[in-house]
C-alpha cells in the first residue's frame, strides 16, 4: 500500500510564512518520492496550495456540514474545492475537546465531504482516562461506527482513519508499537464486520501522535499502519521531508 504523509499545521504560520515553507519544500523534496504526500493549511493559506509541487496536495483541517447559510464563520466544502483542497481532516481531538463535535456531528461532515469529492481523514482516538479504564476498544467503536453509519463499502476509499491517541497529540509521548497495533487490528476488525474482509484490507490507516524524524521509522514498520498524521514535527521542513524520506 502506497504510504500517506499528512501534516497537519493547525493554527500555525502566517502566509509569508508558509510560502517560505513551500519554497523550502518544493527545494528539497526527493525526485523520486513515492509516497502521498498533502498539506493541511489553515484556511487563510490554502490559496497557497498552488504553489506547492505538484506531487504534494493541499488539505483542510475542518469543514462545515452544510452546504451554504447563514453559518458565520465557516467554511463549506464547495469554498475547499474551489481552492484546490483534495483533502479534510475531520474528526481532531482538538475539534472534538474545544468545539464541541459530537460523533453525529462528524458523520454529517464525513458525508458532505464524500459528495464534494474531497478525501477525509478521519481522526479517532483514546484519552488518557479511556485508556487506563481500559475502554480504547469501545471508544474506537463508538467513534468509527457513527462516523461511518450510513457510509457505503464503495465510499470507504475517500476515507482514511487516523488512528491518533489524544494522550499523544502534542505532549511528545508515542503509543507504543504494541498500542498502535492492536488499535490498528481493532479498527480492521470494525470495518470487516460492518463491511467486509476485503474493505478491511484495502483501509487506511494513519498513526498520529507527537511522531517526529526519529520515531517515524519505526512506527511506520507497524503492521497495517500506512502513514503518518504529523503535527508538531511538520512545521518545520526539513523535519517533514525527513519524516517522508
Ligand atoms: P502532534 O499532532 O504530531 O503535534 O502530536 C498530531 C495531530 O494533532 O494531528
Amino acid at each position: 500500500m502506497k504510504k500517506i504523509f499528512v501534516a497537519n499545521f493547525k493554527m500555525n504560520k502566517t502566509n509569508p510564512e508558509v510560502l517560505d515553507y513551500i519554497q523550502e519544500l518544493n527545494n528539497h523534496l526527493l525526485e523520486s518520492l513515492s509516497s502521498d504526500v498533502c498539506l493541511c493549511l489553515p484556511y487563510t493559506s490554502l490559496c497557497l496550495g498552488k504553489f506547492l509541487d505538484e506531487r504534494i496536495a493541499v488539505g483542510a483541517q475542518n469543514m462545515h456540514e452544510e452546504d451554504f447559510g447563514p453559518f458565520t464563520g465557516e467554511i463549506s466544502a464547495d469554498m475547499l474545492c474551489c481552492l484546490g483542497v483534495k483533502y479534510v481532516i475531520i474528526g481532531h481531538s482538538e475539534r472534538r475537546k474545544y468545539f464541541n463535535e459530537t460523533n453525529e456531528k462528524i458523520n454529517k461532515k464525513i458525508k458532505t465531504a464524500l459528495r464534494h469529492g474531497l478525501k477525509v481523514v478521519l481522526c479517532v482516538g483514546e484519552t488518557k482516562v479511556q485508556r487506563n479504564s481500559k475502554r480504547t476498544t469501545e471508544i474506537l467503536s463508538q467513534q468509527i461506527e457513527s462516523a461511518l453509519s450510513g457510509i457505503f463499502e464503495n465510499e470507504l476509499k475517500g476515507i482514511i482513519i487516523a488512528y491518533e491517541p489524544v494522550w499523544a497529540i502534542g505532549t511528545g509521548k508515542v503509543a507504543s508499537s504494541e498500542d498502535i497495533e492492536e488499535a490498528v487490528k481493532t479498527i480492521r476488525k470494525l470495518i470487516s464486520s460492518h463491511y467486509s474482509k476485503q474493505a478491511a484490507q484495502d483501509q487506511k490507516i494513519l498513526y498520529g501522535g507527537s511522531l517526529t524524524s526519529g520515531t517515524a521509522k519505526s512506527i511506520l514498520k507497524i503492521d497495517g499502519i500506512c502513514g503518518a498524521l504529523v503535527g508538531g514535527a511538520s512545521l518545520d521542513p526539513n523535519e517533514f521531508i525527513k519524516i517522508i524520506s
